[in-house]
C-alpha cells in the first residue's frame, strides 16, 4: 500500500544505465539514451499524477563533458529535441521548469531553449521539473562561496550573518527544499557529485534496474520502500512520528496494483 499522505515532496533520480541497457542489446549507446526519454516523460508525469512537488533528474555532469564528443553532441541534441517536444506536456499538466548547473557551457541552441521553456512554464504551479544539466555538486559549492565573497567585498553581507540557512541560498537550488528520496538506478552505488549538500539528510534508494527500463513499477517501489523507512534527522524514535510504520488493516492507501491499472495505457511513443 502506498500511503498519499506520506509521498517525498522532492524526488531526486540520477538516471544511470543507457549505456549498459544498449549493450546489453547490442545497441549503440544513443539508443539507451533515446530509450531513457521514455522514462523520463514516464516518470515525470507519474509524479506528477502522484502529486510529488519536486522532481530533480540528474540528465549531464561535469564529469561527462570528458566523454567522447559524438556523445556529448548526440546527448545535447536529445535534449534540444526533449525540450522543444514536453512543452505541451508542461503547460498541460502545470508543470514548471527549471535547471541548476552551470548551463552557461551547453550548446547555444540548447541554452536558448531552456530559457524559453523556463520563461514560459514559470508560472505553472502544481510541479518543478529540475534537470541537473552540466551539474556537480562540489562546482556548485565553489560557485556558491564565489558569489558570497562578491557580496561580501561588496559589504552586502558580513560574516556573522553566515549560517547553513545564509548558505544554501547561494546554491542553485536557493529555495528548493532538500529531497526526502534520492533514487540512483543502474547498480551503481555512489553519488557521483551529485546535490552533495542537499543530500544530507535524503533517503537514498539503489536499484539494478537501468534507467531505459525503469517505469512507474520501479518508482512505486521506491516509494514503498521510502515509506517504510524512519527518518530521524539525528532524534531517537520517541521524538519523531511514524509515518513509516505499517497502518492497520483497512486504513487508507492506494495499491500499487490499483495505481497501476489506473495509469495503464501511458506514453509509449517513440522517441
Ligand atoms: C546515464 O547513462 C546517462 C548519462 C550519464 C548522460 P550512462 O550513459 O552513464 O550509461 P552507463 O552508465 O554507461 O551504462
Ligand atoms: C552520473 O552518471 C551522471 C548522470 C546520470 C547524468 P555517470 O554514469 O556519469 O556516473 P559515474 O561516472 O558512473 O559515477
Ligand atoms: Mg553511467
Amino acid at each position: 500500500m502506498i500511503d498519499p499522505h506520506n509521498l517525498p515532496k522532492h524526488v531526486a533520480i540520477i538516471m544511470d544505465g543507457n549505456g549498459r541497457w544498449a549493450a546489453q542489446k547490442n545497441l549503440p549507446r544513443i539508443a539507451g539514451h533515446r530509450r531513457g526519454i521514455q522514462s523520463v516523460r514516464e516518470i515525470v508525469t507519474f509524479s506528477r499524477k502522484l502529486g510529488i512537488e519536486a522532481l530533480t533528474l540528474f540528465a549531464f555532469s561535469n564529469e561527462n563533458w570528458n566523454r567522447p564528443a559524438p556523445e556529448i553532441s548526440q546527448l545535447m541534441m536529445l535534449l534540444e529535441r526533449y525540450l522543444k517536444q514536453e512543452l505541451k506536456t508542461m503547460m498541460e499538466n502545470e508543470i514548471r521548469f527549471r535547471t541548476i548547473g552551470q548551463i552557461e557551457r551547453l550548446p547555444s541552441s540548447v541554452l536558448r531553449m531552456i530559457r524559453s521553456v523556463e520563461e514560459k512554464t514559470e508560472k505553472n504551479k502544481r510541479m518543478t521539473l529540475i534537470l541537473a544539466l552540466s551539474y556537480g555538486g562540489r562546482a556548485e559549492m565553489v560557485d556558491a562561496v564565489r558569489r558570497m565573497m562578491e557580496e561580501f567585498q561588496e559589504e552586502k553581507i558580513s560574516i556573522k550573518d553566515l549560517d547553513e540557512t545564509l548558505f544554501s541560498r547561494y546554491l542553485y537550488t536557493q529555495e528548493i527544499p532538500d529531497p526526502d528520496l534520492m533514487i540512483r538506478t543502474s547498480g551503481e552505488v555512489r553519488i557521483s557529485n551529485f546535490l552533495l549538500w542537499q543530500l544530507a539528510y535524503t533517503e537514498l534508494y539503489f536499484t539494478k534496474t537501468f534507467w531505459p527500463d525503469f517505469r512507474r513499477k520501479d518508482f512505486l517501489l521506491a516509494l514503498l520502500d521510502y515509506q517504510g523507512r524512519e527518518r530521524r534527522f539525528g532524534l531517537v524514535t520517541e521524538q519523531v512520528s511514524h509515518p513509516g510504520i505499517p497502518r492497520k488493516e483497512g486504513s487508507p492507501g492506494t495499491s500499487v496494483k490499483r495505481l497501476l491499472e489506473d495509469l495503464q495505457g501511458g506514453e509509449e511513443r517513440e522517441f
